[in-house]
This record gives structure tokens, C-alpha cells and sequence, in this order.
């Protein structure tokens, strides 16, 4: 085994129903390297991992996780060039008008937590339609953070907070953490009990910082348009091995 990288294979009877994670969330990392291995363009590698994000869907859903919510885009990847940018925020139209059918058999409600600013229109549109179509599904929550950064929806709610203590409408001895969570985009959820990270980085790279304070770390070395029901459920596997005890004893 790999230090620090969990390896099993798990079927879905080994996988605990009473002990599921209820919110898991996943930094969907290394389309590029693999599409680089494969000799394709790094589009290509986006493209796959499309693929991976309907395998995900199928295997929350088997397993009984309540919310999914995946990193797809980062408010640090303008950063890239162009083209990719345009690529990547071409997806969610390309990828929600082709599996909004099957995502309202399979009752997933689609939703978006992120910052409209800079967004193009078509892409906004997009989500915020496929938000609309599937409102009144009742399965599994699917949560893209598009144009998400951690710090970023840290000061934004801390700004609100100031206005609204300004205001008059809250006084600052009211504040306290599930205020300050009201104020966070991810206020209608609970914090994710696990994340997962593809394609062997090990780091949190400024997502969900605030609510990932307890959740549970699982890396994998799989690139993101490799991974598939049987990583999920060697994910959910692990998680169910450890000890959560939010600092108590
Ligand atoms: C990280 O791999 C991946 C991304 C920045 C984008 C992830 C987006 C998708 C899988 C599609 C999103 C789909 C919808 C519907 C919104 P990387 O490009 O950083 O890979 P690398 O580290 O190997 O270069």
C-alpha cells in the first residue's frame, strides 16, 4: 500500500448502511495529467471527467449520500489560459442540457453555490435553469461550486455580517458560529463528513475551508476521469474505518 493513500477493493455489501456520509465533497483534480498521459488535450481530460461526475451521481445515489457538492471551478482558475476557461465554462450548459432528463429520473436536484461576478451569461443561464428544472426532485443534491473560493466567501459573509450589525439588524454579541454559517453559500447544508481528492494532491486548495473544519480526508491517486463506483465506495469504505470525535475523547 502506498503511505497515506488507502487501497481496497470494496463491494457495496462491505459498506455500512447505518454509517453513510451524509454530505460528501470532492475536488475533482487531474484531468489535465490525464489527459497529458493519453496525448489529448487538456479539454479532453475536462470532458472525461463529465463522465466520472455521472458515475459519481450513480454511486451517491446506490449508497444513500444525501449531497454531493464538487469543486468545478475555482475562483483561482481564471488564472488559465483562455481557451480552457472558455472550454470549462462551456461544461455545465453541455453537460446539464444532456443529462438533465436522466437527472430528474434518477431525482437529483441540481444546485450552485459560488459568485455570479464574472460568470458568462450562458453559463449562469445554464445552472440556474437546470436549478429551476429539478427544484422539485427530493433525491440526491448535487452542488457544483462554480467560481468558489473559500477565503473569498469568508469576507463576503463577514462583510455582510458588518451591514447588517451597521443596520441594526443583529448585534455583534449575537454572532456567534451557526450565525456566521448562515451567512456562508453553503448555509442551507451541512458540513461536508468527507471530502475526497483525486489524482494524489494533498491539499484543500481554498475549498469549503469554514465548513471542513472535522470532515474527514480521503486521497486518492486516481486522476479525476479515472475515477469510478468502485473508488467511491473504497472512499465511503475508509471514511467508515475511522473515529470521529470532534474534539471530544
Ligand atoms: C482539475 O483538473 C479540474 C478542474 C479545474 C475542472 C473540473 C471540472 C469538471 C470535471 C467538469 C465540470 C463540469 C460541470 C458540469 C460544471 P486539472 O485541470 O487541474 O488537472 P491537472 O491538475 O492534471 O492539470
Amino acid at each position: 500500500m502506498i503511505k497515506g493513500f488507502f487501497t481496497k477493493t470494496v463491494s457495496i455489501e462491505e459498506i455500512n448502511p447505518s454509517n453513510i456520509p451524509k454530505h460528501v465533497a470532492i475536488i475533482m483534480d487531474g484531468n489535465g495529467r490525464w489527459a497529458k498521459n493519453k496525448g489529448l488535450p487538456r479539454i479532453a481530460g475536462h470532458r472525461a471527467g463529465m463522465e466520472a461526475i455521472k458515475r459519481v451521481v450513480k454511486a451517491a445515489n446506490k449508497v444513500g449520500v444525501k449531497i454531493v457538492t464538487l469543486f468545478a471551478f475555482s475562483t483561482e482558475n481564471w488564472k488559465r489560459p483562455e481557451k480552457e476557461v472558455n472550454f470549462l465554462m462551456s461544461l455545465p450548459q453541455e453537460f446539464l442540457t444532456k443529462e438533465i432528463n436522466e437527472l430528474n429520473k434518477q431525482n437529483v436536484q441540481v444546485k450552485i453555490i459560488g459568485f455570479d461576478q464574472n460568470l458568462p451569461e450562458h453559463t449562469l443561464k445554464a445552472v440556474h435553469e437546470a436549478e429551476k428544472r429539478t427544484e422539485n426532485n427530493t433525491g440526491l443534491i448535487l452542488n457544483f461550486a462554480l467560481n468558489y473560493g473559500s477565503r473569498h466567501e469568508i469576507v463576503q459573509a463577514t462583510k455582510a455580517i458588518v451591514r447588517d450589525v451597521l443596520a441594526g439588524k443583529i448585534t455583534e454579541q449575537e454572532i456567534d458560529e451557526t450565525i456566521f454559517g448562515q451567512y456562508m453559500l453553503t448555509k442551507n447544508y451541512p458540513d461536508p463528513d468527507l471530502l475526497i481528492r483525486t489524482s494524489g494532491e494533498l491539499r484543500l486548495s481554498n475549498f469549503l475551508l469554514w465548513q471542513m473544519a472535522y470532515t474527514e480526508l480521503y486521497f486518492t491517486k486516481a486522476y479525476w476521469p479515472e475515477f469510478n463506483e468502485q473508488h467511491f465506495f473504497e472512499a465511503i469504505y475508509e471514511y467508515q474505518q475511522r473515529g470521529r470525535r470532534f474534539g471530544g475523547i
